[in-house]
């Protein structure tokens, strides 16, 4: 995939970049942010920029990629390059817009590397990110055309249910009373909603399940900042979004979606609001008859606590063969546990597959439990609720 020539040239520079992706990832956002204000206020998380975390993601899987091209060059790291494309295609992102990310990228590098960018290492990381990119236009093309192209669509809310004092659920009907499309449990859609200063902001949510051929659920937990600024879109949705409402739905995304046949055994571990996912994919498996053991882990601060929990016990309970292990920091019910997830006394079954969602800590933590007990890393999947640093670390 990548010639010779520019091989040599990013394997040579490739610690310079990844020891200065910190600050490479700063100057370019201010460069390009200062160029569009408009990606700012409407297509890029502000929050993300303004606490000033998460903002490796686009630079540092950039280094991952080409990180993989040295060490596998017949290879393409597709999971990686689902991933960010099923996001970017949630987002609207557009092909000419690489061009813009291309200037305001390579400024910062030129800017904070100095003389070390020679034309010839401007050319070669070029290489890096052409390959990088068309390989997305190419995926995000196809996942347009897969779903008659990218539009925001407007959806009516036709009931909002609370869940627990934090969490919501919005269901919601089109707009235009038009057909509604399939998703694979699993899948999320982007939600674009106009704030009271006139920007228009993007965030995902996992759809639940579908209460109805018609119809899209999701449910949405209202992030408290505990000293920063509140969550901005969840909050807006909790005070100002009820039945009768308008909102613009993405078609749904994401490639965190059940593939398993019937004979697979499957482990669902969620924890918190991580349980979204899960919540459609076992309303799949129970509608299906899954026949394989499917395990069923949660953790949450308490039973008030958990989220869409009836369902998710409901569900559970309908499997053929399910097992379902539930950890509450407190008020634990008899038959759950006391702390957090522990999967030492969890029998899992050769041949699983996991599926996980939550915190990244505790995601590492099931991961590594998981690997411990026999499961193939390869058979582990996951989803974060935010831009997907590990990313560049797993895959
Ligand atoms: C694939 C996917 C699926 C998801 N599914 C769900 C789901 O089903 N349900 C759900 O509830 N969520 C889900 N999420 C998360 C959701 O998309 C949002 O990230 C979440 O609602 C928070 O958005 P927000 O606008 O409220 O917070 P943001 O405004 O984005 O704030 C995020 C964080 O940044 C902090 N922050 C903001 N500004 C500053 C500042 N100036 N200084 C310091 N810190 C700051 C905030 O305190 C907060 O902790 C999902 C995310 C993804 C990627
Ligand atoms: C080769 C070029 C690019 C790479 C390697 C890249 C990489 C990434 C990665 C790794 C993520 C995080 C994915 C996740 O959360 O799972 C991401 C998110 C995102 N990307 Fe890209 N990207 C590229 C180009 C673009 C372009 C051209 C745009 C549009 C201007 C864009 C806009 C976004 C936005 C808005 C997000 C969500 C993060 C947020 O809202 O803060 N990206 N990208």
């Amino acid at each position: 995939m990548l010639s010779e020539q520019s091989a040599a040239v990013v394997r040579a520079t490739l610690p310079a970049v990844g020891a200065s992706l910190d600050k490479i990832t700063e100057r370019f956002y201010a460069g390009m942010f200062a160029a569009h204000p408009e990606l700012l206020r409407d297509l890029f998380n502000r929050g993300n920029q303004a606490a000033g975390t998460q903002r490796q993601a686009l630079a540092g899987s950039i280094a991952a990629f080409a990180t993989h091209l040295l060490d596998h060059p017949d290879q393409r790291p597709d999971a990686m390059l689902q991933r960010i494309a099923h996001k970017h295609a949630s987002l609207g992102v557009t092909p000419d817009q690489y061009g813009i990310v291309h200037e305001h990228l390579f400024a910062a590098i030129a800017e904070v590397l100095g003389e070390a960018v020679t034309p010839e290492v401007a050319a070669a990381w070029d290489e890096v990110y052409w390959l990088m990119g068309n390989a997305l236009i190419a995926l995000e093309k196809r996942l347009y055309e897969e779903r008659g192209g990218h539009g925001w669509r407007t959806w009516r809310v036709v009931e909002r249910i609370p869940e627990t004092a934090d969490v919501v659920t919005f269901r919601l009907r089109p707009a235009d009373g038009g057909p509604v499309r399939d998703f694979r449990p699993g899948q999320y859609v982007s939600v674009r909603v106009a704030l009271p200063d006139g920007a228009r902001q993007i965030r995902q949510y996992s759809l639940t399940g579908a209460p109805g051929p018609q119809e899209r659920q999701f449910a949405v937990k209202r992030v408290h900042g505990d000293g920063a600024p509140d969550g901005e879109v969840s909050n807006h949705l909790h005070a100002r979004v009820h039945a009768g409402d308008l909102l613009e739905l993405s078609e749904a995304y994401g490639d965190l979606v059940l593939d398993a046949d019937p004979g697979t055994p499957l482990l669902l571990a969620s924890a918190g609001i991580g349980v979204t996912p899960m919540i459609a994919m076992l309303a799949h498996l129970a509608e299906n008859g899954h026949r394989a053991p499917v395990t069923v882990v949660h953790g949450d601060r308490s039973p008030a606590d958990h989220a869409l929990r009836n369902d998710h016990l409901a569900y559970a309970a309908k499997l053929p063969d399910g097992a379902v292990h539930l950890w509450y920091e407190q008020d634990a019910p008899a038959g759950a546990h006391t702390g957090y997830v522990d999967l030492a006394e969890v029998p899992v079954a050769s041949g699983t597959r996991a599926y996980l969602c939550g915190p990244l800590p505790f995601m590492r933590s099931v991961r590594e439990q998981l690997i411990g007990k026999g499961v193939a890393p390869a058979g582990i999947h996951y989803e974060v609720f935010g831009p997907d640093l590990w990313l560049a670390r797993q895959d």
